[in-house]
């Protein structure tokens, strides 16, 4: 549904600009597989930047003791204005993301509603963070993958940029494989089989073989909300229940 979202209101492609000190962490993540093949055929754009060189400190720091005290260092605001103002002055950006687990967190719902926007800008958090005149001012979301502390920003930016690819029209060689996902109708995907249908006599659910297609999407809603209900009572309503 969002992928055809994105086909009716005639999006150029996406692009995902993002900021980080650690551009080489992002390298592999972002060059294989399914990524790697979406940006090859012009899918998506993504641009890593390497935060030093919006620096004007002879060694390239861009980071300074925080004034309260705290122990460890802060990402300084000049590098990081400089740099989300330069992507600024070259294109129009719908939200400009900060990673950090203090943010909302991340989700299937999220990445549908970000896989509609046109560019988006993603701020690596490091250290122990940014100087807040960056999240008051200059920050639009602020997003986290979950209730842990990472040693950096750069591989939550990865994950959310993945999420996001691989909704894009002509990013996945079966498209419908991304709607019917985990978590798209707030369901868990059902399981799924393959040959052999007997190993060790261990058999492949029986109403998948019989080629019976109305009895097997049956059998799918079922076991998709059965599993549901087991691994994730929370995603349900009272009624389904
Ligand atoms: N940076 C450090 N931990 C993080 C998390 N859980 N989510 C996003 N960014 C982070």
């Amino acid at each position: 549904m969002w992928s055809l979202f994105r086909i009716f209101v005639g999006n150029d492609i996406m692009r995902i600009d993002i900021i980080t000190l650690l551009p080489e962490l992002l390298n592999s993540p972002l060059n294989h597989s399914i990524i790697n093949r979406a940006r090859k055929a012009g899918v998506i754009e993504i641009i890593v930047h390497d935060l030093r060189d919006y620096s004007t400190d002879k060694h390239k720091n861009v980071d300074d003791y925080a004034f309260s005290g705290e122990a460890g260092m802060v990402m300084q605001i000049e590098p990081i204005d400089r740099a989300i103002s330069k992507l600024k002055s070259e294109r129009e950006y719908s939200d400009i993301i900060y990673t950090s687990p203090d943010g909302e967190n991340f989700n299937q719902k999220i990445a549908n509603e970000l896989s509609t926007k046109e560019n988006v800008i993603i701020l690596c958090g490091h250290y122990k963070g940014v100087d807040q005149r960056v999240r008051d001012h200059l920050i639009t979301r602020e997003i986290s993958i979950g209730d842990y502390v990472l040693t950096g920003g750069e591989l939550a930016a990865a994950i959310i940029t993945d999420a996001i690819t691989r909704l894009l029209p002509g990013a996945m060689s079966d498209e419908s494989s991304a709607l019917s996902d985990s978590f798209q109708d707030d369901l868990l995907s059902p399981a799924v089989y393959t040959r052999p249908a007997n190993y060790k006599g261990w058999k492949v659910p029986e109403v998948l073989l019989s080629g019976n297609p109305k009895k097997i999407e049956e059998w799918k809603y079922n076991n998709a909300l059965e599993r549901t209900k087991n691994r994730r009572p929370d995603l349900l309503s009272e009624e389904d229940m």
